[in-house]
């Protein structure tokens, strides 16, 4: 057969012989005739089998939904009245020649022609390879890789460097449980999943990188909800010589860049993005994540927000999942850095629940898609931060040593962010959970249905690790 055609280009080959390739999608036996639709990633058409075509028809009439088929066709215009407005392809259809079967299918477990919102989600999870073959999903799939490709060059330009941080690492301090995983050479050690790349990206601007970034897998062993995964993405960057305007700025003109390129239909309900503070926040919409859409009916406003100026500490909620020795706690990272004027009373100790972070996160419609800050650069101040969380200084040694002493190396002033790419992209996408935007997610409790994870291991893989079950 000739070169494959990509179904999208089928109408410049109007009057010749194409080959396609493709998922058989609807059939429709009429009479002495089959019509069928082929798909492939980048469209679809309709096909006709005609009776005077033997080979093609014999074949035709065997065809289920979901075969996989090389086509060999005739591109002919439609007749006027048969012409689709607005539909790829809507003017013409595929006269076929020649079928090959390259792979038969099951009867699927589930429609994959509808959008699926109708189908039981465990269904849908199970059988994911069959779920991502519906078009909004492709759709969500196809457009996240647009927005991360766009993100990765925009940061390129920007003399950003993606660089990757290790899966295996020792707890973050991030506020959830970790994961962690035994080690066989160390019995009786762990490595914890990272929560985010929280430290490592702090030891990379201590190590001259200046312009870091990375689409971050983040592991966190919490309760899973709409917006939550155990496994979700960051667009995690840091950047040295910095202070929080620039970083704001930055991301700002980022975001607003996405959407004016990737999700053009779409309205940005106030540029400059409004600074809120958290107290206002608090008072006026009783969140840190206002929902300040002028009309929350129309699915494609956006409207965005940064939320400033949040308390450093806490008072210490003993149910946290936080190792807490002492009273306070942090709001949101022990590594952040404090305001200015109130960088005295860290080192003071004084007033500790009036101290304000440089803590910025950005809201969407409601929704907090990322956040970060100013940190600490100087070890000093973080030490400050441990001593009134109550660490023991051998806690903080054993701990946290590495930082403390990459601070004191020369390590220059440095903040960041992390969105969370996941829900940035449901919203976008307007879906209503980040499991429609993440190719495979778990369920809510943490499972994967398709590959059945969390699963046994082999009792030579616990003897290995020397690995005894409780009862
Ligand atoms: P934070 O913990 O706020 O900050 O995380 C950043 C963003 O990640 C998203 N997010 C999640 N998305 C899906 N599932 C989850 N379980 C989940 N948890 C968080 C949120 C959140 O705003 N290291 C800091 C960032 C920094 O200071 O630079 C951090 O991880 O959208």
């Amino acid at each position: 057969m000739k070169e494959r055609i990509y179904i999208k280009d089928l109408s410049q080959y109007a009057g010749q012989e194409v080959h396609i390739a493709g998922w058989v999608n609807v059939r429709r036996d009429q009479g002495k005739m089959v019509f069928f639709d082929m798909r492939d990633m980048t469209g679809y058409v309709q096909c006709v089998a005609l009776p005077s075509r033997e080979q093609a028809i014999e074949k035709a009439k065997d065809i289920r939904p979901e075969w996989v088929l090389n086509i060999k066709g005739l591109v002919n215009k439609r007749p006027e009245k048969n012409i689709k407005e607005g539909v790829v392809n809507g003017d013409i259809e595929l006269e076929v020649l020649e079928i090959e079967v390259l792979n038969k299918a099951e009867t699927p477990a589930f429609d994959v022609v509808s959008e699926g919102y109708e189908i039981g989600e465990e269904n849908r999870l199970k059988y994911r390879f069959l779920d991502l073959r519906r078009d909004r999903m492709q759709k969500n799939i196809r457009n996240r890789h647009k927005v991360v490709k766009f993100i990765r060059d925009f940061l390129d330009k920007k003399s950003f460097i993606e660089v990757e941080t290790p899966i295996l690492t020792k707890s973050t301090p991030e506020g959830a449980r970790d994961y962690v995983v035994p080690s066989r050479i160390w019995q009786g050690k762990f490595y914890a999943l990272p929560q985010s790349p929280q430290q490592y990206k702090q030891l990379l601007m201590a190590s001259g990188a200046e312009r870091y970034f990375q689409v971050a897998k983040c592991m966190r062993d919490e309760d899973t909800r709409g917006d939550r995964q155990p496994e979700f993405t960051q667009i995690d960057m840091e950047m040295s010589f910095v202070d929080r305007e620039d970083v704001m700025n930055l991301n700002e003109e980022l975001l607003i860049n996405v959407v004016k390129n990737i999700y053009s239909e779409k309205e940005i309900q106030e540029i400059p993005f409004p600074r809120i503070t958290y107290k206002e926040s608090m008072e006026k919409y009783g969140t840190d994540r206002p929902d300040i859409r002028k009309d929350k009916n129309n699915p494609n406003l956006l409207a965005f927000c940064w939320v400033v100026d949040f308390p450093f500490f806490e008072r210490t909620d003993k149910s946290d999942n936080v190792d807490t020795s002492g009273e306070w706690t942090f709001t949101h990272n022990p590594f952040s850095r404090p305001q200015d004027e109130h960088m005295a009373m860290l080192m003071d100790k004084k007033d500790i629940g009036d101290i304000l972070t440089t803590q910025y996160d950005i809201v969407l419609n409601g929704s907090e898609i990322g956040g970060g800050s100013i940190r600490n650069h100087e070890p000093e101040a973080l030490e400050k931060v441990f001593e009134i969380m109550g660490y023991e200084q051998e806690v903080v040694e054993k701990n946290f040593g590495h930082m403390i002493k990459a601070l004191g190396s020369g390590c220059p002033p440095h903040g960041g962010i992390a969105w969370g790419f996941d829900r940035f992209i449901m919203l976008l996408q307007n879906e209503p959970n980040i499991r429609e935007v993440i190719a495979f997610p778990k369920t809510g409790e943490g499972k994967d249905l398709m590959m059945d994870s969390p699963s046994d291991i082999s009792e030579k893989q616990l003897k290995e690790l020397n690995i005894k079950m409780g009862k």
